[in-house]
C-alpha cells in the first residue's frame, strides 16, 4: 500500500528529552548534576513512560505534563536532588524547549516537498507540543499536532491511533507510524500501522505480541521508509 501519511511520536523521536537535563548540567547554577544527570534524565523519562501507562489503564488520566512533574519530582529524590526547586524549575523550563534531533528538519521538509501528510501524535498536551515545535522551528513541514487530551487516554489505548484516521481520512495502511518508543511502534503494528522503529541505543526488541515493520537508526532514511 503507498503511504500517504507520516506520522511521529514527539518525545525522543522528534525531540532529545535528555537535553533538558544535559542542558542544565552545563550550567554553573546546576554543577551539582553534571556528573549524574544521565541517570536524572533516565529515571525522569521511565517514571514519566511508567506513570502514563499506569493511567491509561486505570483510567486515571491527567495531563502529560502532570506526570513529567510528577516522574521528575522521583527522580530529583531518587538522585538526591529532591531539595533543589531551582534545579527542579529549569528542567521543567527546558522541557518546553527540547532540541529536536539534527535529522528532523531536512527529513520533513523532503516528507512536506512530495506532498505526504505529516503530524505528530504525542501523549504531550497540545500546549506543550505547540512549545516544543515552535522552538525547533519545524512547526511549517507539520500539518497537524495530535494531542491525546482529545480523547483523554495515554498512548497504547487504540483510540489515540485512531485520532491519524480522523485527522487525514485515510486508511490504518497508508500510514507510517514513527516512534523511538520500542512499545509504542510495536503497539501501533498491532494497530494496523505499518511502523518504524527509531533505535539509537541498540535496544533489544520489547518482547510483545506485535514487532515494528522497520528499524532504523535514526530519522533519515524516513523518507526512503515512505516510498520517497
Ligand atoms: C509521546 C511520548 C510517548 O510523545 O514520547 O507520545
Amino acid at each position: 500500500m503507498t503511504i500517504t501519511t507520516c506520522i511521529f511520536d514527539a518525545y525522543g523521536t522528534l525531540f532529545d528529552v535528555s537535553a533538558a537535563a544535559r542542558q542544565a548540567a552545563q550550567e554553573d547554577d546546576h554543577a551539582t548534576i553534571s556528573e549524574s544527570w544521565p541517570q536524572l534524565a533516565e529515571h525522569w523519562r521511565q517514571k514519566q513512560l511508567q506513570y502514563s501507562w499506569l493511567r491509561a489503564v486505570t483510567g486515571a488520566h491527567c495531563d502529560f505534563w502532570q506526570i513529567t512533574q510528577e516522574g521528575l519530582d522521583w527522580a530529583l529524590e531518587k538522585t538526591g536532588h529532591a531539595g533543589n526547586p531551582a534545579l527542579r524549575e529549569r528542567l521543567l523550563q527546558l522541557y518546553w524547549e527540547l532540541e529536536a534531533y539534527r535529522e528532523v528538519p531536512d527529513m520533513l521538509k523532503s516528507l512536506k516537498s512530495s506532498g505526504l501528510n505529516t503530524a505528530i501524535l504525542s501523549n504531550g498536551s497540545p500546549a506543550m507540543l505547540r512549545g516544543a515545535v515552535q522552538s525547533a522551528g519545524i512547526g511549517g513541514a507539520l500539518d497537524a499536532l495530535l494531542s491525546v487530551e482529545t480523547v483523554g487516554v495515554f498512548k497504547p489505548d487504540a483510540r489515540v491511533y485512531d485520532l491519524v484516521a480522523a485527522e487525514f481520512n485515510c486508511t490504518k495502511s497508508e500510514v507510517l507510524f514513527v516512534s523511538s518508543n520500542g512499545w509504542d511502534a510495536a503497539a501501533a503494528s498491532g494497530y494496523g500501522f505499518e511502523t518504524a522503529w527509531v533505535n539509537r541505543a541498540g535496544d533489544p526488541v520489547d518482547r510483545l505480541p506485535w514487532t515494528p515493520t522497520h528499524i532504523v537508526n535514526d530519522l533519515t532514511d524516513i523518507p526512503k521508509l515512505a516510498g520517497i
